[in-house]
């Protein structure tokens, strides 16, 4: 016995940057931006902290669910960067939406819904809890360099939340890790220590983007036939692929290496752009409410990002 996903909810902030502004900002263009990223724009906070949209996200997963905060034995928040460095991002959430269960931050990049699930999983399976509240949330604009047209264009702020219940729905999960700082790195940027002898570096994202690139159009699709087949399932039982939303392109090539149709992979990165661990459940949430996913669906989610780690389960949708 593991686990069901019994209600999503989402938090984005309200300014919209669009390709054109970003043009504004550095040497780019709307063409380049959509043939090589699909990304048309993307969510920047202003007034908005990531506890108001972890908040906010996270009531609409238990209204979604139809159980209060007070039921919750879990939360697990994974973001690369919460408000603060303690307390956790996971104890803001319990504090400002009166939980009372144990909560805690896990930071596995843009794979950290996936494998805050697998820690979820590992939860029920002990019997610890009854309902886990998952917030997956990261404010990327922070911590990116503005000054970089390779990487400024490609990223954007905001998150989902996701209900965690008793039941048997999730089919398969695998997660994987291998540590490379060499092709994508956020510095922790300052260290107060008069002793320490090392210069620390500014706190803003540095990327190799070919690398990536190439792990990822592998990475995924890997991912995927080793949760299907794990599952006991053919590529052709899944309904949905809910993959990361970090290129366009990473997609297409994804799909085209397995044997599921491109009409099954969910997208809206046109919207925006890639939020890091905050990109599988916002889609999730997306085609959850634009009445996509069906009771009985199988769905494929798959992520991959910084570590370098990757993510991917099946999920039978039960709702
Ligand atoms: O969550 C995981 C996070 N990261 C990723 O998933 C990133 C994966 N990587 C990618 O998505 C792609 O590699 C990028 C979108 C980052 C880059 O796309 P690309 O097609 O691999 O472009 P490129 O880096 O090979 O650059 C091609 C050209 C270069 O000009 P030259 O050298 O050919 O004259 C770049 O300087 O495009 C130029 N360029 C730009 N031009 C206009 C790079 N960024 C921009 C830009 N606007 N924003």
């Amino acid at each position: 016995m593991s686990f069901s996903i019994l209600g999503t909810g989402k938090a984005v902030p309200d300014y919209i940057l669009t390709n054109d502004e970003l043009a504004t900002i550095v040497e780019t263009n709307d063409e380049w931006i959509r043939t090589r990223t699909g990304i048309e724009e993307r969510r920047i906070c202003k007034d908005e902290t990531i506890t108001e949209l972890c908040v906010k996200a996270a009531k609409e997963a238990l209204d979604d669910a139809g159980i209060t905060a007070e039921q919750l034995d879990l939360i697990i928040c994974s973001t690369m960067r919460g408000e603060n460095l303690t307390p956790s991002q996971g104890c803001m959430i319990q504090k400002e939406i009166g939980a009372k269960c144990p909560a805690f931050d896990l930071n596995a990049a843009c794979s950290g819904f996936i494998y805050a699930l697998d820690v979820a999983d590992g939860y029920f399976v002990r019997k610890k809890v009854k309902y886990v509240l998952v917030v997956s949330m990261d404010n990327l604009s922070n911590i990116t360099n503005w000054k970089d047209r390779s990487t400024c264009v490609l990223f954007g702020d905001g998150g989902a939340a996701a209900v965690l219940g008793e039941g048997d729905d999730l089919l398969a999960i695998h997660l994987t890790a291998a540590g490379n700082d060499e092709v994508l790195r956020i510095p922790h940027g300052e260290n107060s220590s008069p002793f320490y002898e090392h210069k620390p570096e500014p706190a803003l994202l540095q990327m190799m983007g070919n690398d990536v690139y190439k792990f990822a159009v592998t990475a995924m699709p890997e991912g995927i036939r080793t949760v299907v087949e794990e599952a006991g399932l053919q590529q052709s039982d899944v309904n949905w692929v809910i993959p990361h939303q970090a290129n366009i392109r990473i997609i297409n090539t994804a799909a085209a290496k397995l044997d599921i149709p491109r009409e099954r992979f969910f997208c809206n990165i046109n919207h925006y752009g890639n939020t890091s661990s905050g990109s599988v459940p916002i889609a999730l949430h997306e085609a959850s409410q634009a009445g996509l996913l069906k009771k009985g669906d199988i769905i494929a989610l798959c992520a991959f990002g910084g570590g370098l780690t990757t993510g991917s389960c099946i999920i039978r949708w039960c709702k």
